[in-house]
């Protein structure tokens, strides 16, 4: 029986398996290359990992596509080599989360074969079928529906064509999740990540969404849709009979609605990845592209913070395969290891459990192709092709190298060797060209880079009972500079203050600290940089320091 919060102290690191490792030297990341790198892993501090989607899959949006959810795809290895990581993983003290993908499968599944063929199958009614189909916009190409000539029907694919939407209100297909659930739980994993978790039940008859909403016009009708509780209450008992941590994705959630997953009754997730704070410039597409502002950032971490506190826990995340490298959206490349360690400290000492992203510990950079056919990810070129058309194409190929999915999802930068370490072959995607200074094995050697920073953070946190269960207060919430946030338990609290200033910006002490003298704890600029206790007065660029108060 599920009986603890386990997950609340820990932190996480997350794996898109295609560009972290190449073990068997075919330019492809995989399993075997994990396996070599799991002592690397647990050297940061973390207590887990999120493996994105490893299982078989055509690759329409990279693994997001699943054509058999109880395999492990070829390029990445076998069922037998994932027990060998899982049991390695845990045997260092690492728990390893999978993805759940039950939204949509790949239009190559199996039952989606099936239910092509016809109207009398057995999986006829796994997916949406429609004779007509209704105004909604896909998220990733075009209109929503795509024909059928075998069927003679439509089918809804909120993603991409290669992507039906199954019909979760057919219990068959419950049922096959709850086996999905059941496979990998018997196997020994620790969780899931349930992606677009919030989109899978869809208001009956499908009604036409408002036309002045393009892109998302349909998802008043299938976010948070009505009988979303009722599916999620039956994965979440089969959950319940193991000791599992469930951590749902939800787009464009509100705390509102995220705290009905996540409390009372309708309990059925233990966490939430929420967008709010990937709001602060771009999410997802340029679709929705602005230029960066702190106080939106900060309103929404703040936001968040307060909602939760005392009633759920927030899973905290700068990156993840979607949203790219935040040293170039949220930090400055030029101000590279002071922005990198700044973001790490802004986020790092929050109240929930940290998630960090494969090559955000050594602060990874978006790249930037020159040609949009260089680019993989179909909602770039979805992008490219659909938003801004009055541009230049030079302005539009910056929103593309600011926003791309395919930014986060170059090969991890291990050393500064041909091909960064990643893969003795050419890898499968393009590295970037910044990894002869910007890779692990420089930062290993290096006491004051952006990798030992996350771990000392991730340490300081670890051993400190206010930065893991105390509050959280917001100081200063319009400066457009700084921020500011207290953690507070019994009698230690702890001030974290950053600046995402290019220039030097001068802090004030909030009235409560007056006459009060804090310890340096933790500061991102090296020691000899004269970063002692001189009260807070000047911060340089992209200061970041966490001072600790005994009251
Ligand atoms: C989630 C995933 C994203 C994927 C989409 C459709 O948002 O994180 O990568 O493209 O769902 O599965
Ligand atoms: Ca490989």
């Amino acid at each position: 029986m599920k009986n603890n919060d386990w997950y609340r102290g820990m932190s996480f690191y997350q794996i898109w398996i295609r560009s972290f490792k190449d073990g068997n030297g075919d330019g492809i990341g995989d399993l075997y290359g994990v396996y070599e790198k799991l002592e690397y892993i647990k050297s940061l501090g973390v207590d887990g990992i999120w493996f994105s989607p490893i299982y078989p899959s055509p690759n329409a949006d990279f693994g997001y596509d699943i054509s058999d959810y109880k395999n492990i795809h070829p390029d990445y290895g076998d069922l037998a080599q994932f027990q060998k990581v899982l049991r390695k993983a845990h045997e260092l003290g690492l728990k390893v989360i999978m993805d759940l993908v039950v939204n949509h499968t790949s239009d190559e599944h199996p039952w989606f074969i099936e239910s092509r063929k016809g109207k009398d199958n057995p999986y006829s009614d796994y997916y949406i079928w429609r004779d007509k189909p209704n105004n909604w916009k896909s998220l990733f190409e075009g209109e929503a529906w795509e024909y059928d000539e075998s069927r003679g029907q439509y089918y809804l694919h909120i993603f991409a064509k290669k992507q039906p939407d199954l019909n979760m209100d057919n219990p068959k297909v419950r049922e096959e999740v709850k086996s999905i659930l059941r496979f990998w739980l018997d196997m020994g994993v620790d969780g899931f990540r349930e992606d677009v978790i919030n989109f899978i039940s869809k208001v009956e008859g499908l009604p036409d969404g408002l036309p002045f909403l393009p892109a998302v016009n349909g998802m008043p009708y299938y976010k948070d849709g009505p009988h979303i509780h009722e599916y999620m209450a039956e994965f979440r008992e089969v959950c319940s009979e193991y000791d599992c941590f469930q951590l749902g994705e939800g787009p464009m959630t509100t705390v509102k609605s995220a705290l009905q997953y996540m409390t009372g009754d309708t309990k059925s997730l233990d966490m939430m990845f929420s967008f709010d704070h990937m709001m602060a410039d771009c999410v997802y597409t340029e679709y929705v592209h602005r230029s960066f502002s702190l106080v939106k950032l900060k309103k929404a971490f703040t936001k968040w913070q307060n909602a939760l506190n005392g009633r759920a826990w927030n899973a905290l995340y700068l990156e993840n395969h979607d949203h790219p490298r935040v040293i170039s959206r949220y930090g400055s490349e030029k101000y590279w290891r002071e922005s990198g360690t700044m973001l790490a400290a802004s986020y790092l000492f929050q109240q929930g459990t940290p998630f960090l992203y494969q090559g955000q510990e050594i602060g990874m950079t978006n790249i930037r192709l020159k040609h949009i056919d260089q680019y993989v990810d179909i909602s770039s070129h979805t992008n490219f092709h659909t938003y801004h058309l009055k541009d230049s194409i030079e302005k539009r190929m910056a929103r593309i190298h600011h926003s791309s999915r395919d930014s986060a999802r170059t090969p991890m930068q291990w050393d500064a060797t041909k091909n960064a370490g990643f893969s003795e072959e050419k890898p499968w995607f393009y590295v970037n060209p910044n990894y002869k200074r910007i890779n692990v094995e420089a930062e290993e050697a290096d006491a004051d880079s952006i990798l030992n920073f996350y771990r000392k953070c991730l340490a300081l946190r670890k051993k400190s009972k206010t930065l893991l269960w105390g509050t959280y207060k917001e100081y200063f919430p319009s400066n457009e500079h700084i921020y500011m946030y207290e953690r507070a338990y019994q009698n230690i609290r702890y001030v974290i203050i950053c600046s995402f200033a290019s220039h030097p910006v001068r802090v004030m002490k909030p009235k409560e600290y007056y006459g009060r003298k804090g310890k340096l704890v933790l500061c991102n600029y090296p020691k000899d940089a004269a970063c002692d206790d001189r009260g807070y007065g000047w911060f340089r660029p992209y200061e970041a320091r966490v001072y600790r108060f005994d009251l």
